[in-house]
């Protein structure tokens, strides 16, 4: 159970707590360890079930709930204590946070300010010891990457599907590759998913949407990376709006560790929501005229909006394909910057991966290829930030040149 945030609540009225423990079930890392609906019982609830967390719901009766907030603070020091409450007014809330609780919300609770205020009393928990607890730094938040090409066939659904594969290997990772290249994705059909739910379910829904929904909502690959596929029907595209996204991107983000975005390459209103939530944008290329023009170009519009030119990493995809291919170097001097990333021409194995519906992690686990993406998944994870062989010889492990 650990990262696992064990909660009790106390709510006398059933109308109001089972909606709160309906959002509470939904949230992976919480574990709901009591229920109580009266307040007179909660200080024994509280001793013998010990959680990390008390939710403490006042419209019953406010005096006795602050009465309760009170008694908890003095006798659990370390449990902290979420109130909430309809009445959202400056004394309500001053009453509760006087009595001892550290964090309020108003009623009904919106997902995201319940996550919101999670993820607070998390890094703020202390130990009964006094130190902040060893799951107090547990999941903050997730890691954003988004795959942009630079032409089409660059190479975007091969490196970003891989990536998320490679990714999801490591057991401490949760990964969802969102499939963004909403008319003519292909994520899918490169891990051979037939999904019962789209991006445009959860558009559809996005008014009651809740983290049980989302994630029945993405479709799990053998691998353990998980999928939200385009909409199956070109007609839905219209009905996933930019603020859709950008709530369930929020949303994802309380639950996976590593979110990665196939882009279309259009820049569409969703292409930039996605990368303007991102961390990372991978920025792919090839080493020839019209991949390397649009690097420019593209590195000139994002770089117009602050905050986003820092976070593009150019990756130069089938290094090694021709004979004529422009030089690393030439590549380098063009977009002026450098590259981070090259992914060697691998041919046969990732058609073949790409036709067999499967990753290369099962269909050529030792090709380049998937070699090259195994080290830039460490590297985007902080494993080992450097391209292998870069240490050696600054010039790149695929020695082309
Ligand atoms: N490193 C590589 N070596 C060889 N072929 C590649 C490589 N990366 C991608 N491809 C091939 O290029 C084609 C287009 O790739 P894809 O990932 O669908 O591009 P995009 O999503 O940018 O349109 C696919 O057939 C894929 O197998
Ligand atoms: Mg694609």
């Amino acid at each position: 159970m650990k990262d696992m945030l064990r909660i009790a609540i106390v709510d006398p009225s059933d109308s109001t707590r089972e909606p709160l423990r309906n959002l509470l079930l939904g949230v992976e890392s919480v574990w709901l360890e009591a229920e109580c609906s009266r307040y007179e019982f909660f200080i024994d609830v509280a001793k013998q079930s010990n959680p990390d967390l008390v939710v403490i719901t006042l419209d019953s009766d406010h005096n006795k709930a602050l009465q309760l907030i009170q008694t908890l603070t003095a006798d659990f020091a370390h449990m902290p204590i979420l109130a909430v409450s309809a009445r959202g007014d400056g004394q309500s809330i001053l009453h509760a946070l006087r009595a001892g609780a550290k964090e309020f919300l108003t009623a009904p609770v919106v997902l995201e300010e319940l996550l919101q205020a999670l993820t607070r009393l998390r890094t703020n928990r202390v130990g009964a010891d006094g130190m902040p607890a060893s799951n107090g730094q547990a999941r903050v938040e997730s890691s954003v990457v988004s795959v942009l090409g630079s032409r089409g066939g660059v190479g975007c659904t091969s490196l970003a599907v891989n990536l998320g594969v490679n990714l999801a290997q490591d057991s401490n990772h949760s990964v969802a590759l969102i499939d963004l290249d909403l008319a003519l994705g292909d994520a899918d059909v490169a891990l051979d998913l037939v999904p019962d739910y789209t991006l445009a379910d959860v558009a559809l829904n996005i008014d009651r949407l809740d983290m049980t929904f989302l994630r029945r909502s993405l479709c799990k690959h053998e691998t353990g990376l998980y999928l939200l596929p385009h909409p199956v029907q070109m007609e839905d595209i219209a009905l996933i709006h930019e603020d859709h996204l950008s709530r369930v991107i929020g949303l994802l983000r309380a639950s996976y560790t590593h979110l990665i975005f196939d882009l279309s390459k259009r820049f569409t209103p969703t292409d930039w929501t996605a990368m303007r939530m991102s961390d990372v944008i991978l920025l792919v290329a090839q080493l020839e005229l019209t991949s390397l023009r649009n690097v420019v170009r593209m590195l000139h519009t994002l770089g117009n909006e602050e905050g986003l030119g820092d976070r593009i990493q150019v990756v130069v995809n089938r290094v090694g394909s021709e004979d004529g291919e422009i030089t690393l170097k030439k590549a380098e001097e063009t977009i002026g910057r450098p590259i981070y990333w090259q992914v060697p021409n691998d041919y046969k194995p990732m058609l073949g991966a790409r036709n067999a519906g499967v990753p290369l992690l099962t269909f050529a686990p030792k090709c380049k290829a998937q070699q090259s993406l195994v080290a830039l998944a460490n590297s985007l994870s902080g494993k080992d930030p450097q391209q292998p062989g870069q240490k050696k010889e600054r010039r790149g492990f695929f020695s082309f040149r």
